[in-house]
């Protein structure tokens, strides 16, 4: 195996994704930043230096396991001090499984100032790849405002509440189109086309031939769907694990997810085509992302102008049936592991939208997340007193929680306690989605699990019952570090604890997270080994380790 040694620096830069000029967080000069490609088994050591003149940041590698360096998950307040300006961290972890990955920041909004890039792990030196494809193209989705994210945690942290609203476009690796028509079909194909700068990104492939595209999405808020005109895409990966193959029109992606689709270049040579992104569970407001496929003609040259036919039209926003059967399809490859047969302890998770004192909050059975400002990592594994609040945070949230209703007592409270996971043992979650504060209003919500891979073990509507665990999928549930809930439903998930940390569980949306969508778990911290000092030197820890010096 080998070590990928990079130095990284992230400052501010203006740049113009979609033709208007921002400020942009970038990596060595580059937005999105710069991918990473390694095989499994591999090591990865990444230097950050951070070059933000006024403000801590952390990097976090989404879908790595950090088995064995929990230190090294890069979630501020978590497993990490942030990095302060001008002092650099090292970030060193093994890439544990090949499939298609992504980093992003983990610092407040950070994630959603363009603080994100791809990383792409390969089989084993020597192991072959299990799917068969002429070649690769990735695309990483994102949703891009026009507004700063400090005005925007301002905003949402606000009385009375500024929501951020619809994003101003969507990004394909870090390009796209503002202020576009939204009639699909009309305008939109002449919509900022003579502006190289922001003009849909040409794919070029060879005719005949089987791609494997990397689809990942680290939007802010958005839920995408994706079609390719006359192609057909057929889905064989899921964040990093094979799924029993399926052949769709057009593809959902959620915040925090990863797939790879493989398409057959079996259209006409010389010919074109667009792709389109558009957003899903929320009414757009977003013109489409566009990209175009190109195929290579009989002379060796691209086809250059824009395909004649109109962009696919991808589903109604609010077309949730066909939402959930694109989710329901995704079930596991042959030779996943199974899911144990049965849970050591359930936890069900309500997810409401509440108030504290008029300050707008989303919570689970009741608590809205706040970070401590000592990492838990540190806090724990050294046992410092009063880190964080010690109450034991609730399995459930009670008998007679209509969830069809906004909530009938919406007060909240924050809290930064953790669960505390046995470790080794078996935990089933029920994520609950309930009404929102708005009567008739119940979101999508993308969950992702830090340091662990999770069975989707099923879905269902309104409220959870006991009776629902025998419908459990114990067969072909998934293996995936991100699942969705869908409006009024639930959906159930089973992981191991076997990898001593301290993990975040949350809502991907970063508006969400901000407003407290969250939970912490901890398992087998005795095992965690020494912390590096760089990651502890704040809050309690840094005392500690003041006092061990003295
Ligand atoms: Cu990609 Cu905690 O997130
Ligand atoms: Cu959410």
């Amino acid at each position: 195996a080998e070590t990928h040694h990079l130095h990284w620096e992230v400052s501010y830069m203006f740049a113009s994704p979609d033709c208007q000029e921002k400020l942009v967080m970038a990596i060595n000069g580059q937005f999105p930043g710069p991918t990473i490609h390694a095989k499994a088994g591999d090591t990865v050591v990444v230097e950050l230096k951070n070059s933000l003149p006024t403000e801590g940041v952390v990097i976090h590698w989404h879908g790595i396991k950090q088995i064995g360096t929990p230190w090294a998950d890069g979630t501020a307040l978590i497993s990490q001090c942030p990095i302060k300006p001008d002092e650099t961290f090292v970030y060193k972890f093994q890439a544990d499984k090949a499939g298609t990955y992504f980093y992003h920041g983990h610092y407040g909004m950070q994630r959603a100032a363009g603080l994100y890039g791809l990383l792409i792990v390969d089989v084993k030196e020597g192991e072959k790849e299990k799917i068969k494809y002429d070649g690769e193209i990735n695309m990483l989705l994102s949703d891009w405002y026009h507004q700063d994210i400090y005005t925007q945690m301002v905003g949402l942290s606000s009385k009375p509440f500024r929501w951020i609203g619809e994003p101003q476009s969507l990004l394909i690796n870090g390009g796209g189109q503002f202020n576009c028509s939204l009639a699909t079909n009309q305008g939109i194909n002449k919509c900022n086309m003579e502006n190289m700068q922001c003009a849909p990104m040409v794919l070029q492939v060879l005719p005949n031939k089987t791609y494997r595209l990397r689809i990942i999405s680290t939007t802010s808020l958005s839920s995408l769907n994706l079609a390719i005109g006359n192609h057909k895409m057929t889905i064989v990966e899921a964040d990093g694990n094979y799924v029993d193959p399926f052949t769709v029109d057009d593809m959902d992606i959620y915040s925090g997810e990863s797939y790879s689709a493989l398409i057959t270049t079996d259209q006409h040579v010389s010919s074109n085509h667009w792709i389109s992104v558009g957003v899903r569970g929320r009414q757009p407001k977003t013109p489409p992302a566009l990209a175009i496929l190109s195929y290579l003609n009989n002379n060796s040259q691209y086809q250059l102008e824009l395909p004649k036919a109109t962009p696919p039209i991808t589903p109604l926003w609010n077309d949730y049936a066909h939402s959930k059967s694109f989710s329901y399809k995704i079930l596991a490859a042959k030779d996943t592991p199974k899911p144990p047969k049965r849970a050591d302890r359930l936890i069900q998770l309500l997810n409401t939208q509440n108030k504290i004192d008029g300050f707008i909050k989303w919570s689970l059975n009741n608590v809205s997340m706040v970070l401590p400002p000592t990492p838990y990592l540190g806090s724990l594994r050294y046992s410092l007193k009063g880190a964080f609040d010690q109450k034991k945070p609730r399995d459930w949230f009670g008998a007679n929680y209509n969830v069809m209703k906004p909530p009938i007592n919406p007060n909240t409270t924050t809290g930064s306690n953790l669960y505390e996971i046995k470790f080794n043992s078996t935990v089933d979650i029920i994520l609950q989605n309930a009404n929102a504060l708005a009567e008739n209003v119940s979101e999508i919500h993308p969950w992702h699990l830090h340091g662990h891979d999770f069975w989707v073990l099923g879905y269902g509507e309104g409220l959870f019952r006991k009776k629902d665990v025998s419908r459990f999928n114990l067969k072909n549930a998934p293996l995936r570090n991100t699942a969705v809930i869908f409006p009024y439903g639930w959906t159930a998930i089973r992981f191991v604890a076997d990898n001593p940390g301290v993990w975040a569980f949350h809502c991907h949306i970063e508006p969400h997270l901000h407003m407290g969508m969250g939970v912490i778990l901890a398992e087998g911290i005795e095992l965690v080994k020494e912390i590096p000092k760089d990651a502890i030197s704040c809050g309690k820890t840094a005392k500690m380790l003041m006092n061990n010096h003295g």
